[in-house]
């Protein structure tokens, strides 16, 4: 079992360089299947879900190349495989978004329909909504989302939620469309956006993204792109802030895109930790009394539900009552019975959990239920006084690219195994 074993109670400090959105990457990865040219993806993050997304993609026909391990070449099919293998698809949601690509570029169709993850129960209704709006057909048969199509053609679509997945698929599937796709109440997350300034570097014509409207206007192919850089990951960059404070500590977090995480920086200000801004860098420094705040997570620009796990964690050392309301997913408290044994004090009810700070948390055997829970038990490791071994270690490596030599850089005294 993959294990991660902490000896905490220090405060990290120094520098540390954040790599590229796992969630744009893997959006950016499956519209690269739409390009008729071999393309380069540059600060893609080498980690385990773009690793088996990479697999998938390459059992549909795609030729993929990583160069040095930040600089991907992908050479797009001529022809595809559309069965992808079962096993494979059905360890990674997010190939649910190889679905728009497909069905625009090869008129066809077949994913795993993602199961319920431990966060909730994952629909995909607005996706379907999305792309039989386009003339899709889509079918589940035994467990796969199988879907074919003629030459889609453009429509008006509104989204009962803004789905960061059903913006993503309908979006791309509209660039090949026939005529002009309008997405109404679309995600703004900054992923989103790359995601069209990618789809834009290829030939297409994307606009609105990043507003509450996307306009599409279809065009006959995209090969306009020879190369393309991923934007830097506000979730882990989130994610060693937020360690940064709930160890008391003063790190310089480079490479980031400010404004991808302003909520971030608004919660830790609020609650008296220093954070000062550059043009692509962040500094947190917690050596002040923090306070309690509370938390309520919504679509961006709102509080990032990913980030929700991880600022439970710093909430748990700030004495005081705070309050966390998770709006997005219906069963992400997971984290708190691990939490609970290094001696956090939390009760839910529903979608709220109300924490009771404590001034000290000790080690304990947890174990990661999900990505975000398991950076989250890595931080209360790192805060906590003794030794916490983290198991189910493989859902943090799925999102976070050199988590040992990264935290290690900081002065943190952790073993990945
Ligand atoms: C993306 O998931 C991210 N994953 C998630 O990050 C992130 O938490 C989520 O967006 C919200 O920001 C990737 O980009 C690969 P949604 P996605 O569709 O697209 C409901 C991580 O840790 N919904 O925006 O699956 C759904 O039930 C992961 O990096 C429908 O009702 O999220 C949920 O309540 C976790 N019908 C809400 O929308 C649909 O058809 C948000 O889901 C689709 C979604």
């Amino acid at each position: 079992m993959q294990e991660i074993v902490i000896n905490g109670g220090n405060p990290l400090e120094g520098r540390v360089t954040i790599s590229g959105a796992k969630n744009a990457s893997l959006a950016i990865i499956c519209a690269a299947l739409m390009s008729d040219k071999p393309l380069v993806l540059e600060n893609v993050p080498y980690i385990n879900d773009v690793k088996v997304l990479l697999e998938i993609i390459g059992t549909i026909g795609a030729k993929i190349h990583w160069q040095d391990y930040k600089v991907l070449y992908i050479e797009p099919p001529k022809e595809i495989n559309v069965q992808a293998p079962y096993e494979l698809v059905k360890k990674l949601r997010a190939s649910n978004l190889l679905l728009g690509p497909m069905l625009a570029k090869f008129g066809q169709a077949s994913v795993a329909l993602p199961g319920g993850c431990n966060i909730g129960s994952r629909p995909m209704d607005l996706h379907f909504k999305g792309l039989k709006c386009l003339g899709a057909d889509i079918k589940l048969e035994k467990g796969r989302i199988v879907g074919t199509a003629g030459r889609m053609v453009g429509c008006q679509v509104y989204l009962d939620f803004p789905s960061v997945g059903a913006t993503e698929n309908i979006m791309m599937a509209a660039c090949l469309a026939e005529g002009q796709t309008i997405i109404e109440n679309v995600a703004k997350e900054p992923e989103v956006v790359d995601l069209a300034n990618f789809l834009n570097a290829m030939g297409a014509k994307v606009r609105g993204a990043g507003t509450d409207v996307i306009k599409i206007e279809g065009v006959n192919s995209l090969d306009q792109c020879q190369r393309y850089s991923i934007i830097p990951d506000r979730i882990e960059a989130g994610t060693y802030m937020v360690a940064a404070a709930a160890t008391r500590g003063d790190v310089l977090i480079e490479n980031v895109i400010p404004k991808h995480i302003e909520p971030v920086i608004a919660k830790l200000r609020e609650a008296n930790v220093d954070v000062e801004e550059s043009e692509d860098t962040v500094r947190v420094t917690a050596r002040k009394e923090l306070k309690p705040v509370d938390i309520k997570t919504m679509p961006y620009p709102g509080f990032p539900t990913d980030m929700q796990s991880q600022m439970m964690v710093l909430l748990c050392t700030i004495p005081g009552t705070s309050v966390i309301i998770e709006n997005i997913f219906e069963n992400r408290f997971q984290v708190v019975d691990e939490l609970k044994r290094l001696g956090a004090r939390i009760k839910v009810e529903g979608r709220m959990a109300v924490i009771e700070g404590v001034n000290s948390l000790y080690g304990a055997s947890v174990k990661a239920t999900d990505l975000r829970a398991g950076a989250a038990l890595v931080i209360a490791g790192l805060a906590s006084k003794g030794e916490t071994r983290v198991g189910n270690a493989l859902y943090v490596y799925r999102g976070y690219q050199d988590l040992e030599y990264k935290l290690k850089s900081l002065g943190a005294d952790i073993k990945c195994l």
